[in-house]
């Protein structure tokens, strides 16, 4: 992990929903905070705990700095800075609107437009395109030495990767072709005009939806052509940007045998791509437990003086169910230890780092650091 940190100017967590992403981003930025480099995080956690434990609530895209005592806590010194931002998906798109269009007249139509709105909010995959808009931005300001990208969940660490390609493909489909082919003094787009072929199909879908609708949507299209050009040079730029030696992938995982098929699936995927991935991070980790056998829970059960007014019998019984437990607890371990040395074999070369299950949330700074510390000593 440190040579991770030191080594790399953008690693993204990528992962499927729940598994710990948004976690090991923040400790990976304190970590390389503290190996002394500038650093931001940038967030996509919809509850915004972790920003809120690091004293930054209301996170929004603008980067901002931790306090001299968060820093403290957090065992970051001098020489490294870490600030943290939250990916908003609106804005990310608004910036690339902005960027594009020149005319503010027609910059304020399309971002007033309901269907840009609901397209930016609603579209499969807009939260994943806006999360890499958000980073090329930010890589170019090249105020950073490591930016640490959480991202969104995702039902398949595949998908985030392969985003800036899909809208691509949906950019270059032969609809949007066709309406960007129009003559620019075409400002409106009518269904009168579309007589031949696809008419039949949009005045069907007319009935449905309405024709009123379908000339908002037609000239919401034409509004948008130039920017959609854009999106499609940037999507491409965000792929190349996604393949550079510098950008490191981390895939965040539970030790668990579907987990971990879906973990090599996507680090086959990687590597066949060239681009292989950085490290694992296996988080929640079990520790194997202390003590199962019966006799010795028993003893240990009678000499805690809290106990002192349970009977034998009691003591019998808490010491068997312990007993129990201790049993099932061991079995889950192996089975872990057993996934990730199988996750090591057919993925030689593949760094796992390990994240033991905290005794509760990672949404405070003591907590933060316990993971960090982790990331660290993994070497
Ligand atoms: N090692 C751990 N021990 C205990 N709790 C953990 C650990 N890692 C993460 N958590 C907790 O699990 C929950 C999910 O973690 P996190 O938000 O980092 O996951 P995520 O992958 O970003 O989720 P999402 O896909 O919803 O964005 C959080 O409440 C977090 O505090
Ligand atoms: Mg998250």
């Amino acid at each position: 992990m440190k040579r991770l940190v030191s080594g790399k100017q953008i690693l993204v967590c990528v992962g499927p929903g729940g598994v710990g992403k948004t976690t090991a981003a923040a400790a990976l930025g304190v970590l390389a905070a503290r190996q002394g480099r500038r650093t931001l995080v940038c967030t996509i956690d919809p509850a915004p705990r972790l920003a809120d434990a690091l004293g930054v609530p209301d996170l929004g895209p603008e980067p901002r700095s931790l306090a001299d005592e968060t820093n403290r806590i957090l065992g970051i010194g001098q020489s490294g800075t870490l600030q943290a931002a939250r990916v908003d998906t609106g804005c990310a798109f608004d910036r690339l609107v902005g960027e594009q269009v020149a005319d503010p007249v027609l910059r304020a139509r399309i971002l007033a437009n309901p269907l840009y709105r609901q397209m930016t909010a609603d579209l499969t995959g807009a939260p994943e395109y806006a999360a890499t808009l958000f980073l090329f931005d930010l890589q170019r300001s090249r105020a950073y030495d490591l930016i640490v990208l959480d991202t969104p969940p995702t039902a398949n660490a595949l998908d985030f990767l392969a985003t800036p390609r899909r809208l691509a493909d949906a950019i270059s489909s032969p609809a949007l072709q066709w309406l960007a082919a129009r003559s620019p003094k075409v400002r409106r787009f009518s269904l009168q005009r579309l007589s031949a072929g696809g008419a039949l199909v949009l005045r069907r879908a007319g009935k449905l939806v309405g024709s009123q609708f379908l000339d908002d949507l037609g000239a919401f299209l034409l509004d948008v052509r130039d920017v959609l050009g854009a999106f499609l040079v940037r999507a491409r730029d965000i792929e190349a940007m996604l393949r550079r030696p510098e950008v490191g992938f981390l895939l965040v995982l539970s030790p668990e045998t579907a987990a971990i098929n879906e973990a090599l699936y996507f680090a086959g995927h990687l590597r066949r791509a060239g681009t292989p991935l950085a490290g694992f991070v296996a988080n929640r980790v079990l520790a194997v437990p202390g003590m199962v056998e019966a006799d010795a829970l028993r003893a240990a059960l009678a000499a805690l003086p809290a106990l002192a007014d349970m009977n034998a019998a009691q003591l019998e019984a808490a010491a068997l169910q312990l007993a129990d437990l201790g049993a099932y607890l061991a079995y889950i371990t192996q089975q872990q230890q057993k996934e990730l040395a199988r996750l090591a074999a057919q993925a030689p070369g593949v760094p796992i780092t390990r994240v033991p299950l905290l005794p509760h949330d990672v949404s405070n700074l003591e907590s933060l650091k316990a993971v960090a510390d982790c990331f660290e000593l993994a070497g």
